[in-house]
C-alpha cells in the first residue's frame, strides 16, 4: 500500500519535472567557453554536473606498510653524501620474538646494463655487502636494495624487511649561470583531465589555484593515448610523423628524436626522468625504450629491478606497492632528491610521472589527492617555487568508464590537466611574456605549443617565433609556437595540429531524431569490418554486428568559422557498441547527408569506452587492440550460431527502418 503523504510527494515531483521541463530551467544559463572566438566556441563543462555526481565515488588512501624500516639513508650536508643507519629499535622487537636472533642488514647497488641489447629492460644487480650503521653510500651508488635478516644461532635466517633506496648525489660542477636559467619540473599524473582534477582532487586544485599559476584552458590533447601525446610535448613529434623516422618499436629510434632534455643537457642543465609502473613506461611499453640513458637521473632500472622481485600489490589496476613503498613514491621521492640537490646549484629540467593512481581508475585520484598536496607542500619547503618553473599536467582524461560515458564524455577525455607556475623572478624580469601566457589561458593550444614553450626558456632573449631555426620547431606543427608569445585568437585546430577528431571547438547537439542515425552507425561498422579485412586480422579478430547506437551528437558548425566545402557534410559523434562481447565504441565521422557517404573514417581512430583488456590479448599491436575482439576471447562464452548472427543482421535491418519511417 502506497501511504498517502507518499502518494502527494511523488505527484509534487511529478509536476515540479513537468514544470522545469516547460519552463526550461538552466536553458537560460548563458553558455560559456574556455575559449570564445570565430572559429572556435570550446564550451565550458561544470565539474559537478549533478547527475555524474551521483554516481561519483571517492576512495581512501591505502598505504603499503604500518612498521617503520629498519634501514634508512640520510643526506650527510657535510660529506656530501648519504649515508645508511640502522634503526636497532625498529628491529628490537621484530628480533625478541625469535630467540637470540641477531639483526644482519645488506645491500645490493642496483645498476642498468649499457651493454645490453635492451638496457631499458635489464637491471643488474651486484654482490650483497653487509651495512655497517651510518657507513657511507659510495658516490657511485644511484641505486640499493637493502635486506634485513634475523639470523639465529644456527646462523638459520629469516627475512625481516627489504627495501629499495634511490641516491641523487653524484655532484655536477655549479655553474655560474644557475640564477638566469630557470629550472623546469614537470609533474604529470596520467589521466587526469581539468574536469576531473576539480571534482577529483580539491586540495590539489586548490593548490595550483594560488598565484603564479597558469591554467591553459583551451589545452587540446592531439592523440588517443599516453605515447602520442607525450610525444608531442618532449619531442614536438606525433607518432605518425615518428614512423616516417623510424620505428619506435625497435630499440635505438627513440635515441634518435630530439628529446628537449638533450637541449636541456646541451645548456648544461641536470636532466632526470623518472615514471612508475615499469610495465606500461610510456617509451617501453610496446615500444623500444632507450638504448642510451636519456637523462642524468633516470629511475626506471631500479623499478624494473623490484617489481619484477619485490612483493607487489595492485590497486586501480596497477602496481601499488612495490615492496614497502607506494609505487609512486619511488617517483616522487626520487624527484625529491633532484631538487634537494640540485636547486641552486645547478639549472635543472626534471620530468617526474605517475600512472599507478589514476591511469585506470578515476577513484585512484580521489585518493590521491590529500597525499600528493602533501607533496606539493613538501616540495614547497624546499623553496623550489622561489625559482623554478613547474608544470602539473596530464596526457589525456579518462578514456572509460563512468567519467567517458558522462554527458561530458568527449571533453573529459580530451581536456588534460596543463597548470603552468612561473616563479616570481620571471614573472618580474619577463613581464610581457608573462602576460602573453596570461593571455593564451584561454586560447586554442595543444602539446606542440608546450614543446615550443620549453624550447622557449632555453633562448629566452628571443624576440619572436622567427628566432626559432626549423631544427628547433615541432616537426609536426611548425605553426605551432610558444605560449610566452600571445597565441592568435582566431586560431584553428588545424593551426594547433588538432586533428577533427580531437577538437573541442564546435560545440555538440545531441540529435535523437535523425533518420541518418542508424544509417551512419551501419556504415561505420560495415567500414570496420572491411578494416579487419584490409589488415587481415579477420584471422584473430571476431567480424562487428551493430548491437546499439547509445548516443548521437552532431558538431555545429560555427556560422564565422571555417565551414565545410558541401554543406551537406557534418561531423557526428556517435557512441555505439557491437556484438559480440559489447565493447563500446565512439567514432567521430564525417557524413555527407545528400550523398548518404562515410567521408574518410579511419577505423584505427576509434576510441574505445571500454577497457579492451579482457578483449584484444591475441594481438601485439597497440592500435588494433582498441578494436580487435580476440577470437579467442570469446571461446569460453557461448559462441554465436550462424543463425544468431542472422537474426541480428535482421535485427540491425530493421532497426534500420525503423528509424528511417518513425522519424
Ligand atoms: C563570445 O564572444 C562573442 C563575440 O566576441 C561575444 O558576443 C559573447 O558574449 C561571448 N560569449 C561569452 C559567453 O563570453
Ligand atoms: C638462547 O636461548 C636459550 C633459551 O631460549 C637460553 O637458555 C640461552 O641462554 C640463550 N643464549 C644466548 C646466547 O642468549
Ligand atoms: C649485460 O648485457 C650483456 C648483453 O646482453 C650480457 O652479455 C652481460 O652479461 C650483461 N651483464 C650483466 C652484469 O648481467
Ligand atoms: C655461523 O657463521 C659464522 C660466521 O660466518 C661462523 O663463524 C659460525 O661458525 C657459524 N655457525 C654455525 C652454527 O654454522
Ligand atoms: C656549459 O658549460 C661549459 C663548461 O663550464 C661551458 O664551456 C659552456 O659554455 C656551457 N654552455 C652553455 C650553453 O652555457
Ligand atoms: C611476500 O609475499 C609472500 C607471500 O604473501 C610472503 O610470504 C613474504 O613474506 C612476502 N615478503 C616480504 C618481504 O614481505
Ligand atoms: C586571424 O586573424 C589574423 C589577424 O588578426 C588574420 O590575418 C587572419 O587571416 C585570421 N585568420 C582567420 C582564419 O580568420
Ligand atoms: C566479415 O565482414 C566482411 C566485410 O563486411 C565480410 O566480407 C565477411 O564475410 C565477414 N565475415 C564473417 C565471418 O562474417
Ligand atoms: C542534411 O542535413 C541538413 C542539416 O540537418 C538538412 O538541412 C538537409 O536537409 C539534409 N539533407 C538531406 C538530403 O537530408
Amino acid at each position: 500500500m502506497v501511504r498517502p503523504s507518499k502518494m502527494l510527494q511523488t505527484i509534487f515531483l511529478v509536476i515540479l519535472c513537468l514544470w522545469v521541463n516547460i519552463n526550461g530551467l538552466g536553458n537560460g544559463v548563458v553558455q560559456q567557453y574556455y575559449v570564445n572566438s570565430s572559429v572556435c566556441k570550446m564550451p565550458y563543462v561544470d565539474p559537478f554536473a549533478r547527475k555524474l555526481m551521483r554516481k561519483f565515488q571517492r576512495d581512501k588512501l591505502k598505504l603499503c606498510h604500518k612498521d617503520k624500516g629498519i634501514v634508512r639513508s640520510v643526506f650527510d650536508y657535510e660529506m656530501q653524501q648519504y649515508r645508511l643507519q640502522i634503526n636497532e629499535n625498529v628491529a628490537r622487537p621484530m628480533l625478541e620474538t625469535r630467540k637470540n636472533a641477531t639483526l644482519e642488514c645488506v645491500y645490493q647497488k642496483v645498476l642498468r646494463n649499457n651493454t645490453a641489447k635492451e638496457p631499458d629492460d635489464t637491471y643488474i644487480t651486484l654482490q650483497s655487502r653487509p651495512i655497517v650503521h651510518q657507513q657511507l653510500v659510495p658516490r657511485d651508488t644511484d641505486f640499493m636494495v637493502t635486506k634485513c635478516y634475523a639470523k639465529d644461532i644456527k646462523n638459520s635466517t629469516e627475512l625481516l624487511q627489504e627495501d629499495a633506496m634511490t641516491f641523487i648525489q653524484q655532484m655536477w660542477p655549479s655553474t655560474e649561470k644557475v640564477r638566469s636559467q630557470p629550472s623546469v619540473l614537470i609533474l604529470g599524473l596520467d589521466s587526469v583531465s581539468r574536469i576531473n582534477l576539480r571534482r577529483a582532487m580539491p586540495s590539489v586544485y586548490k593548490f595550483v589555484s594560488r598565484p603564479g599559476w597558469f591554467e591553459m584552458q583551451g589545452y587540446t590533447k592531439i592523440g588517443d593515448n599516453t605515447f602520442p601525446n607525450l610525444m608531442a610535448v618532449l619531442t614536438g613529434h606525433s607518432e605518425k610523423g615518428t614512423e616516417k623516422v623510424c620505428d619506435t618499436s625497435k630499440p635505438g629510434c627513440l635515441d634518435t628524436l630530439p628529446f628537449i632534455w638533450k637541449r636541456f643537457k646541451s645548456a648544461n642543465y641536470t636532466t632526470a626522468f623518472a615514471e612508475d609502473c615499469e610495465s606500461i613506461n610510456t617509451f617501453n611499453y610496446l615500444k623500444g625504450g632507450f638504448v642510451k640513458q636519456p637523462t642524468d637521473y633516470y629511475l626506471r632500472p631500479l623499478l624494473v629491478a623490484i617489481e619484477n622481485n619485490f612483493n607487489v600489490t595492485k590497486r586501480y589496476g596497477l602496481s601499488y606497492c612495490v615492496g614497502r613503498q607506494l609505487s609512486s613514491s619511488y617517483v616522487w621521492n626520487f624527484g625529491k632528491q633532484f631538487i634537494d640537490r640540485f636547486l641552486g646549484r645547478s639549472p635543472m629540467f626534471g620530468f617526474l610521472w605517475s600512472n599507478s593512481f589514476t591511469h585506470d581508475e578515476y577513484t585512484g585520484a580521489t585518493a590521491l589527492d590529500k597525499l600528493f598536496l602533501k607533496y606539493l607542500k613538501s616540495v614547497e619547503e624546499t623553496h623550489l617555487f622561489e625559482r623554478s618553473i613547474v608544470i602539473l599536467m596530464s596526457d589525456h582524461g579518462q578514456r572509460y568508464n563512468l567519467l567517458r560515458r558522462a554527458a561530458s564524455g568527449y571533453f573529459e577525455e580530451r581536456m588534460p590537466m596543463m597548470f603552468i607556475y612561473i616563479p616570481p623572478w620571471f614573472r618580474l624580469k619577463y613581464p610581457a611574456l608573462v602576460e602573453n601566457l596570461n593571455k593564451n589561458r584561454n586560447r586554442l593550444t595543444s602539446n606542440y605549443d608546450v614543446y615550443m614553450t620549453l624550447q622557449h626558456l632555453l633562448q629566452l632573449d628571443s624576440k619572436s617565433m622567427d628566432d626559432f631555426p626549423d631544427d628547433l620547431r615541432a616537426k609536426q606543427c611548425p605553426t605551432c609556437q610558444s605560449l610566452f608569445f600571445e597565441v592568435p585568437l582566431n586560431r584553428t585546430c588545424q593551426m594547433a595540429a588538432i586533428e577533427e577528431k580531437w577538437c573541442c571547438c564546435q560545440p555538440t547537439e545531441t540529435i535523437r531524431r535523425s533518420p541518418h542515425v542508424m544509417t551512419i552507425a551501419l556504415a561505420i561498422v560495415e567500414r570496420m569490418n572491411n578494416h579487419l579485412q584490409e589488415q587481415q586480422l579477420t584471422g584473430l579478430c571476431h567480424n562487428f554486428s551493430l548491437k546499439k547506437v547509445h548516443k548521437v551528437d552532431r558538431k555545429t558548425i560555427l556560422s564565422t568559422g571555417l565551414k565545410p566545402a558541401d554543406k551537406d557534410e557534418h561531423v557526428y559523434i556517435i557512441e555505439f557498441s557491437t556484438f559480440p562481447k559489447k565493447p563500446r565504441f565512439e567514432a567521430t565521422v564525417r557524413w555527407n547527408n545528400r550523398t548518404n557517404k562515410l567521408l574518410d573514417m579511419d577505423v584505427e581512430d576509434l576510441s574505445r569506452l571500454n577497457s579492451y583488456k579482457k578483449d584484444a590479448n591475441c594481438i601485439n599491436e597497440k592500435k588494433a587492440k582498441i578494436y580487435c575482439i580476440c577470437k579467442d576471447s570469446i571461446k569460453q562464452e557461448r559462441k554465436l550460431t550462424s543463425a544468431r548472427r542472422s537474426l541480428y543482421t535482421l535485427a540491425d535491418w530493421f532497426r534500420c527502418l525503423y528509424y528511417r519511417f518513425k522519424f
